[in-house]
């Protein structure tokens, strides 16, 4: 077995190192912030939160948030405290960071391989209910072998491809088939089916989306009866994300939903998802006014999917986003000089939170906390269990 460390340090360090990095902003208003900057308003996160949280109490499925978005144990214990029932993770290093800030029940909505990070997810389950994703026997033996090794169990759940051309089983019988392997392996426990409908969030058109979503539930739901039929355990069905949580959240047979967006909102899912508010944005300053352009200093390794990005209170369109550089077109009798600091919404928010170290937490107009992105990035950054 891997040597492993604790990554408890790793992620007091990182507190540490951006309170003091980016604590002179506190008490500063926003529009005087270093920029580019991440801005949370904890207020508008805080209502998107408890929004999502009463509309789920009339309904079927519970929400485990996938906080892969947002990379925040603070946001994440929120989400928890409103009612959520664990959270998702994307990668491994996530699920170490929320697993060391106290949240106990984790899905890493991935299929993972790797002895270190194998190893890890199996210590991990030491100390937190953990479940990852998984697809194929060999990968899952490898997981159990691991589990064994570190004395714990893991969760799985059976990935289905429910149309998105991802990971996951095609078929209802590779399921089954599959279920049959997983259940002889020691060190693991099969808990369900996953099944996130992510090609819904590609389909603008609400009428399509409806419809992809209804044909992707469809087959994730029978699967799982059929799991239960062949006498397979599957307790948990779960998929969904902001673009179609209303209705995966309605039907019956899933039980709990991936969604993780809501939280803080960005243009993309803002585009199909209007009731959230926009809690994220990039402060930037003006730095170049051509005649006919605005050019701000927040470019494409500032903003995830940049091109939809917009300039709050302002309506210029973006010509290019180059790495430092955000262009938008001048309007006529343009109120923008070279010096103003003016706040973006996104174009997509995991995108965009991944390139900054902390949030300006702000209320109202003023920054009151500093809170870390961690981990960022796709390395492991040293969070090894
Ligand atoms: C597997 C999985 N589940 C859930 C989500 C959450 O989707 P959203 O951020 O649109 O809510 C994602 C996002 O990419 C995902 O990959």
């Amino acid at each position: 077995m891997p040597e492993l460390v604790h990554a408890g340090g790793v992620i007091d360090e990182t507190r540490e190192r951006v309170k003091l990095a980016y604590g002179k902003a506190i008490g500063k208003r926003r529009s005087e912030v270093i920029t580019p900057a991440l801005i949370l308003d904890r207020h508008a996160a805080r209502r998107n939160i408890e929004k999502m949280a009463n509309r789920l109490t009339d309904l079927p499925a519970k929400i485990r948030p996938h906080i892969k978005v947002h990379k925040s144990p603070e946001l994440a214990r929120m989400q928890v405290e409103a009612g959520a029932i664990g959270i998702s993770t994307a990668t491994v290093w996530e699920a170490v960071v929320m697993v060391r800030s106290g949240l106990d029940s984790i899905f890493i909505v991935n299929t993972v391989d790797g002895p270190d990070k194998l190893a890890t997810i199996a210590v991990l389950a030491r100390d937190a209910d953990v479940m990852v994703a998984v697809d194929e026997a060999e990968n899952a033996a490898r997981i159990a072998r691991a589990a064994q090794a570190a004395g714990s169990t893991v969760g799985v759940l059976i990935e289905v491809d429910t149309g998105m051309d991802r990971a996951g089983v095609d078929t209802a019988e590779q399921a089954l088939e599959l279920a049959g392997k997983l259940v002889q392996m020691k060190g693991i426990r099969l808990l369900g089916v996953t099944g996130y409908e992510g090609h819904c969030s590609l389909t603008p058109e609400e009428d399509l989306r409806a419809q992809r979503q209804h044909q992707a539930m469809t087959f994730l739901t029978r699967t799982a009866e059929d799991l239960r039929t062949k006498g397979y355990p599957c307790p948990i069905v779960s998929a969904g994300g902001t673009a179609t949580w209303n209705l995966t959240a309605a039907d019956p047979h899933v039980t709990e939903i991936q969604a993780g967006s809501y939280v803080v909102m960005d243009n993309f899912h803002g585009a199909m998802v209007g009731d959230f508010e926009k809690a994220l944005t990039v402060a930037t300053t003006v730095i170049s006014r051509p005649h006919d352009r605005v050019i701000v200093d927040a470019g494409n390794k500032s903003l995830g999917a940049p091109a939809l990005s917009t300039i709050i209170g302002h309506d210029n369109k973006g010509i290019r986003f180059d790495e430092e550089h955000g262009i938008f077109v001048s309007r006529d009798n343009e109120p923008l000089r070279v010096g103003d600091v003016v706040e973006l919404v996104p174009g997509y928010a995991p995108g965009t939170v991944n390139w900054y170290d902390a949030y300006h937490v702000v209320e109202d107009d003023r920054v009151v906390d500093i809170w870390p992105v961690i981990p960022r990035g796709p390395g492991h950054g040293g969070l090894i269990a």
